[in-house]
């Protein structure tokens, strides 16, 4: 495949997913959907995660099913990661444990509305979690694993990012931030023992989605991907960062628009396609 890595790829079929993104995970946005499936998968594999979310009973159901199944115990933590002290308090629930996989899953829009038509904190809050706190996570985790030599920094992102989009214009903005940021890591990153991927997801039939379909009237559509389908790409893909296309090979294209006439276009036509979603 076109673009895969320097390393050499016996290192990686050396190195299992405890070895390589133990002892410890940290996923952010834990309590279901993509998030969960990823806490599923890893403690199938031996690693435990620290689980953040903002509600806690979603999250102490995951982690009990997690030791049922698997033997492997979580730690669960309720933390709003709209609030300026979110990595604090993410920093205080890991306490001395190393952190192998930081996961940056929490991030949808929930709004589906034009910037104007929305309060402010609706906004801010999105850029809060999506840019700031996703930020200093892979910056304070970023910084103990490149010092061991090993680790990984897995960003959960959406087509969203590759261009802006009416009814969505703050979380298409954090997703492009999200996709220049795990590129520029990666490249600084990848002597350095640690993996950076951002993992672009189509949509995906979580809870949160399904919500957000509900309160339009709108159905959720066949064929979407699966949760645990994505969690698998994205540690499958995470030793061939910077990017994965959920869905698609490494060396397909279809997201380029370089001219400002062709941005123009492709704007337009989603605006078209999502007020036929979100109505207005
Ligand atoms: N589903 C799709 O169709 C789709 C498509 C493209 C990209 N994606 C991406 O996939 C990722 C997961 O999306 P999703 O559909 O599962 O929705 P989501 O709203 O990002 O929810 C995922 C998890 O994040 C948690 N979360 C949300 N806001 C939080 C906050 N302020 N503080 C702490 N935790 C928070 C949720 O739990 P709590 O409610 O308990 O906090 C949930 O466990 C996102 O990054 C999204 O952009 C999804």
């Amino acid at each position: 495949m076109v673009g895969e890595p320097a390393k050499p790829a016996g290192e990686e079929r050396s190195m299992s997913i405890a070895q390589k993104y133990g002892p410890w995970a940290v996923i952010a946005g834990a309590s279901e959907g993509t998030g969960a499936a990823f806490a599923r998968l890893l403690a199938a594999e031996g690693v435990p995660s620290v689980l953040i979310a903002r509600r806690e009973a979603p999250l102490a159901a995951l982690a009990d099913g997690i030791r049922a199944d698997t033997g492997v115990e979580c730690v669960t933590a309720a933390v709003d990661l709209t609030a300026p002290d979110a990595l604090d308090r993410i920093i205080a629930a890991v306490g001395d444990r190393e952190v192998g996989l930081f996961v940056a899953n929490a991030g949808a829009d929930d709004n589906g509305a034009y910037f104007l038509d929305a309060g402010i904190a609706a906004w801010t809050g999105q850029i809060q979690r999506n840019v700031m706190i996703m930020t200093q996570a892979s910056y304070h985790f970023g910084s103990a694993m490149r010092e061991r030599g090993k680790g990984g920094l897995l960003l959960v992102n959406s087509g969203a990012c590759y261009g802006g989009s009416s009814h969505m214009a703050v979380y298409t903005a954090t997703k492009a931030f999200m996709l220049c940021f795990a590129e520029g890591l990666w490249a600084e990153l990848r002597d350095k023992g640690v993996d950076v991927l951002t993992l672009v997801l189509g949509r995906t039939d979580t809870a949160a989605f399904r919500k957000l379909l509900a309160e339009k009237g709108q159905p959720v559509p066949e064929g979407i991907a699966t949760a645990e389908a994505v969690a698998e790409a994205g540690l499958a893909r995470l030793p061939h960062g910077p990017i994965h296309n959920f869905g698609s090979p490494d060396d397909a294209g279809g997201f380029g628009y370089a001219s400002p006439d062709d941005r123009r276009q492709r704007v337009l036509a989603i605006e078209a396609a999502s007020r036929a979603v979100f109505g207005k």
